[in-house]
């Protein structure tokens, strides 16, 4: 009998991620702990994460939520509003209760009611962060209800986010859960201190996997998936090589009911086989070997970081993707429901 090929990588870390809090998060925190070293939590809980107090509190949760034995650091943090003010948010990165600000358009997204009206708005807080090094994490979609809602990225770009890296154009920028051409080419146009992460879904589906065969709502989240040619440009950039893009699963969990709903949440569960999703996709592209820069290096080298000295295993024996999964009494729908993925991540 031939041996199982394996694949082993430094412990990858998810620079995008989503865990909610109370029950929930103690249903889902321990399918990333058990692929991820570390993870950039995302703040849109309900009220927002936006002092430093906060993400302490909110730190701390998620530590007692882990599962006995998990090596795993969550990375707070901040949701900026249009109140931010520039020395609390300074005073949070600088003590490291945030390592980063947050940036959502206000009702770009869930949990983004309280977001800024206009960048305008928080200018101070962003030349503050520009002069200190703080990384601003940006939903990049406008919210203009005259814009397509398949044109919110390419629009925020010409509208939002090129002016404001023109006007401060070191300002440390994360373009968070690209969909586009359009996005890909301006991150690599950018200086190095423009970064960009791609989810699992926007390198495995389009927007006819939403809405062929009837509604989808187990395949939509925001930004929603894009066009074919923007998958393909996603999966090139992301296989490239380039050190420009990290992994960021905007694993987003919601109730199975509220998903199948008349008003469904945007948002995918692709923490539990979150590697396993990635790996399918880079051996697609015959770029297995790229895996561990975008997985494992190139998010810290951005961030600052040490990569991180453990290692993980990927088997290729196949793994099967359950049709729900009982997060602590809430039942979720993961992506890759019912498929079989290629790749395993070993215990
Ligand atoms: O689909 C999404 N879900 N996009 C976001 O930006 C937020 C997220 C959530 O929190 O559910
Ligand atoms: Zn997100």
């Amino acid at each position: 009998m031939s041996e199982v090929e394996t694949l082993t990588i430094r412990r990858p870390d998810d620079w995008h991620l989503h865990v909610r809090d109370g029950e929930i998060l103690q249903g889902v925190l321990a399918y990333t702990a058990r692929q991820f070293g570390r993870a950039i939590i995302m703040p849109n809980l309900s009220p927002p994460i936006t002092s430093a107090a906060d993400a302490l509190a909110y730190r701390a949760r998620i530590i007692g939520a882990l599962p006995a034995g998990a090596d795993f650091t969550p990375l707070m943090t901040c949701y900026l509003t249009d109140t931010s003010d520039p020395d609390e948010i300074a005073r949070g990165f600088e003590s490291g209760a945030f390592v980063a600000a947050k940036l959502y358009p206000a009702h770009a997204t869930t949990g983004s009611a309280h977001g800024v009206t206009d960048v305008a708005n928080i200018r101070g807080v962003l030349e503050r962060m520009a002069a200190i090094g703080m990384p601003l994490l940006v939903h990049g979609e406008v919210t203009d209800s005259h814009v397509d809602i398949f044109d919110r990225e390419a629009v925020f770009i010409e509208q939002t986010l090129a002016p404001l890296l023109r006007d401060l154009p070191t300002l440390k920028t994360v373009f968070e859960h690209i969909t586009t051409t359009q996005a890909v080419d301006f991150v690599t146009s950018s200086g190095p201190n423009v970064g960009a992460t791609i989810t699992p879904q926007h390198l495995h589906i389009n927007r006819n996997a939403m809405l062929v065969g009837g509604m989808q709502p187990h395949n939509f989240c925001l930004p929603v998936a894009k066009r074919e040619k923007h998958r393909l440009a996603l999966r090139k950039a992301a296989t490239s090589g380039s050190e420009k893009f990290f992994l960021g699963t905007d694993s987003a969990p919601h109730a199975r009911d509220a998903k199948e709903s008349a008003c469904g949440c945007a948002g995918i569960f692709n923490a539990p086989f979150a590697l396993e999703s990635y790996a399918a996709v880079f051996e697609e592209e015959g770029a297995l070997d790229q895996l561990e820069g975008f997985a494992s290096l190139h998010g810290p080298r951005f961030y600052g970081l040490p990569v991180s000295e453990q290692t993980v295993t990927l088997r290729r024996d196949g793994a099967d993707v359950p049709d729900v999964i009982d997060a602590n009494g809430t039942p979720i729908v993961p992506f890759h429901a019912g498929e079989r993925l290629a790749w395993r991540l070993a215990d």
